[in-house]
């Protein structure tokens, strides 16, 4: 049987080889009959971004006198060196047939990210959820069969109890009617969370990511307070339903919803009434101040399971806390062995980019990013501005990527034979792209390699798509830039990604990639310019303060296996496997 399959595949590549002429030839002729390529050859136009850098598509004219986008043959290039030949053989054929169906299933199996997505979902609703893979490495990380379990077991439960169900609706007017009705006990047939919003976009991620994980371990459905803000952004992620929580809902409003911090303090004072609500708010968004009360206990997690709604809110990371939970934790591990990839799973799963954004995304990707042999992110937040020059900022950045060979160093003098002979020189480009509210990071960097060779040779092109200025909340068009750049940033080859960003969090996430954490210049300290980053988890900014006990916790990391201090954010944890 391995035999076979190894037979099989070994004559596929073999046909592939020969194949493949005739695919370019296919595309070429076939460009507007299917939907890929037709989206590949839309107007280019950024609607809404503004370059620091911009040129105008390449469109050129082929062999064979057709009209052909030059970025469309690079990128179809862009894997034809991986092993299994992954792009070209995902590239729809006119006589499908002639393809083994053995390899079909793996092409099936790239798509759906080796099973972490299902398929049945209608394509042109979301495009990215066909097309991602050919943007994307192929993941090292494999779902384990358990999580993939769970996970259908999970939109099973969500096309049962999601919005517009009979179960949705029924539980809903018990649990609103209760509301004002005193707190009877009333079963319910499912339980919920409903996720709050707070902070920026890439907290919102993590934190949603959080929330799904905290659903599928305790059975409830998970929908999300998505406004006006979010449109365009993500698709569905669940199979036949929705996760937005309905407009008319009464649930948009959480002012006179118990909360849980109090609830936990009645309990400690024996004044907890035995007959709970049925709606309870969990607001987890923490500060120094003001801790995660008994989240991670078993005896908390026994209470809030009495409850059927619960409103989650929290601005952080805080699946380590999962691992603190006894009663959680081998649930957790069965799901993920490999516990430093767990938000890179949940967060393909969950966030797939929307018609929109993608097409925002393979604009971008295919304009300027195709063309280069090698990609690199530059994430650069300032915290604070006022106090910080950009002069500093920048020569930090400098001082990162060059002392670490990320980027090249410049000649002093021009040499203009050179920069136009490595020019022409694919192989020899490398794509900056900046992402940063400050647009003249990507100008100053833009004009220090503008018509200068590199000691390297190297051909250094450099593009920021946006430079807003400042952060806006809850603004569509600011979101959808910065879900945007941090997808494009989770394609890039080489990632640094500023200290204690969420929005880098989420990149390299995405992307599985070590990042160089950028160190913002504070006080003249003496700290790290910029160091490697040693696990993709994002890091939980704040951890529980005490054991279930109520002792203070002295050091969590040597308190709890798997636990360790984040690099760029001390106070914090994350997820290690075993000694790193
Ligand atoms: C487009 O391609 C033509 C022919 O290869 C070349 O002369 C021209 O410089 C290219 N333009 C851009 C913007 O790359
Ligand atoms: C597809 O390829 C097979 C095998 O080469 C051939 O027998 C068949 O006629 C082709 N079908 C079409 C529609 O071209
Ligand atoms: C209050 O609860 C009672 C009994 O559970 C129920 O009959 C009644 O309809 C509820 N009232 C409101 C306003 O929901
Ligand atoms: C999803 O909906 C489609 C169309 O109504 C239906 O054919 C399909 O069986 C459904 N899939 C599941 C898993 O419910
Ligand atoms: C619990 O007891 C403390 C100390 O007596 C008091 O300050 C606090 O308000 C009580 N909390 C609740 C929710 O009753
Ligand atoms: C980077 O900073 C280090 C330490 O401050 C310094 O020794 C080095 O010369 C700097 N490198 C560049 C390229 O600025
Ligand atoms: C410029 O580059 C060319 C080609 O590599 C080389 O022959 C020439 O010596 C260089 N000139 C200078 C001034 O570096
Ligand atoms: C292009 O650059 C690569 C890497 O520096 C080099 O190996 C190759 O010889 C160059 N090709 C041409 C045509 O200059
Ligand atoms: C690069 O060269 C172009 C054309 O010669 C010129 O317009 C531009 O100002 C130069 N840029 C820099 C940063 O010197
Ligand atoms: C940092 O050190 C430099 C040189 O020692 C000094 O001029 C500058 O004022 C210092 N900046 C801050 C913010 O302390
Ligand atoms: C509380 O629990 C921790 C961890 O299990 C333990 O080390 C500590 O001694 C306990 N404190 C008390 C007062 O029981």
């Amino acid at each position: 049987m391995v035999a076979y399959s190894r037979r099989l595949k070994m004559s596929f590549i073999v046909s592939l080889m020969a194949l493949h002429i005739v695919i370019m030839v296919t595309i070429m002729h076939q460009s507007s009959s299917f939907g890929l390529f037709e989206w590949f050859s839309q107007g280019m136009a950024m609607g809404g971004m503004t370059h620091v850098n911009v040129k105008e598509p390449n469109v050129t004219t082929n062999e064979f006198g057709l009209r052909q986008n030059v970025a469309l043959d690079n990128f179809v290039g862009r894997h034809k060196g991986d092993a299994k030949f992954k792009s070209s053989k995902s590239i729809p054929l006119t006589n499908s047939t002639s393809t083994p169906s053995k390899e079909i299933n793996d092409d099936e199996k790239y798509k759906l990210l080796d099973g972490l997505l299902v398929s049945g979902f209608d394509e042109a609703s979301c495009i990215s959820r066909s097309q991602s893979h050919f943007y994307h490495k192929p993941s090292p990380h494999k779902p384990s069969q358990y999580l993939i379990s769970k996970l259908r077991k999970y939109e099973e439960l969500h096309r049962r109890c999601g919005p517009n169900t009979r179960a949705y609706n029924k539980d809903m007017k018990i649990i609103a009617n209760s509301k004002q009705n005193g707190t009877h006990c009333a079963a319910t047939t499912c339980k919920y969370i409903i996720w709050v919003p707070v902070n920026g976009l890439g907290n919102q991620i993590i934190s949603i990511a959080s929330s799904f994980l905290y659903a599928l371990l305790t059975d409830r459905v998970m929908l999300v307070q998505f406004r006006k803000d979010k449109e365009g952004l993500f698709c569905e992620p669940f199979l036949n339903s929705t996760w937005l929580l309905p407009k008319d809902s009464p649930f948009w409003n959480t002012e006179n919803v118990q909360r849980y911090q109090s609830t936990i303090e009645m309990e400690m004072n024996n004044t907890l009434n035995e007959d709970l609500p049925l709606a309870m708010f969990a607001d987890l968004s923490f500060s120094y101040t003001f801790e995660e009360r008994f989240f991670h206990c078993d005896h908390s997690q026994f209470l809030l399971g009495k409850i059927p709604l619960l409103f989650l809110k929290s601005s952080t990371y805080f699946v380590p806390s999962f691992f603190l939970t006894p009663i959680f934790e081998k649930e957790l591990r069965k799901m993920f062995p490999d516990i430093t990839s767990i938000f890179h799973h949940l967060g393909r799963y969950l966030f797939r980019p929307a018609n929109e954004a993608w097409e925002r995304i393979t604009n971008f990707y295919q304009q300027y990013l195709t063309k280069a042999n090698e990609r690199v992110g530059l994430q650069i937040r300032v915290y604070d501005p006022n106090s910080t020059p950009h002069q500093d900022v920048m020569n930090h950045i400098l001082n990162c990527t060059l002392e670490n060979n990320l980027l090249p160093r410049v000649l002093g003098t021009k040499n203009t034979s050179l920069s136009t002979s490595s020019r022409k020189n694919k192989t020899n480009t490398k794509v900056v792209i900046v992402a940063s509210l400050y647009p003249q990071y990507g100008n100053n960097l833009n004009t220090m390699y503008q018509n200068k060779s590199t000691v390297t040779g190297e051909v250094i092109e450099v593009y920021q798509p946006s430079g807003e200025g400042k952060q806006k909340f809850g603004d569509n068009k600011h979101n959808m830039k910065a879900w945007v750049e941090m997808y494009l940033l989770s394609l890039c080859d080489v990632l640094v990604t500023t200290s204690q960003s969420t929005f880098g969090y989420v990149a390299k996430g995405l992307g599985n990639s070590r990042p160089w954490i950028l160190y913002n210049p504070v006080n003249n300290q003496t700290k790290e310019i910029c160091e490697r980053e040693f696990i993709v988890e994002p890091c939980h900014k704040y951890p529980p303060l005490h054991y279930c006990n109520g002792t203070t916790i002295e050091d969590i990391s040597s308190s709890f296996h798997n636990i360790r201090h984040c690099k760029d954010f001390p106070f914090g944890v994350k997820l290690v496997n075993g000694f790193v």
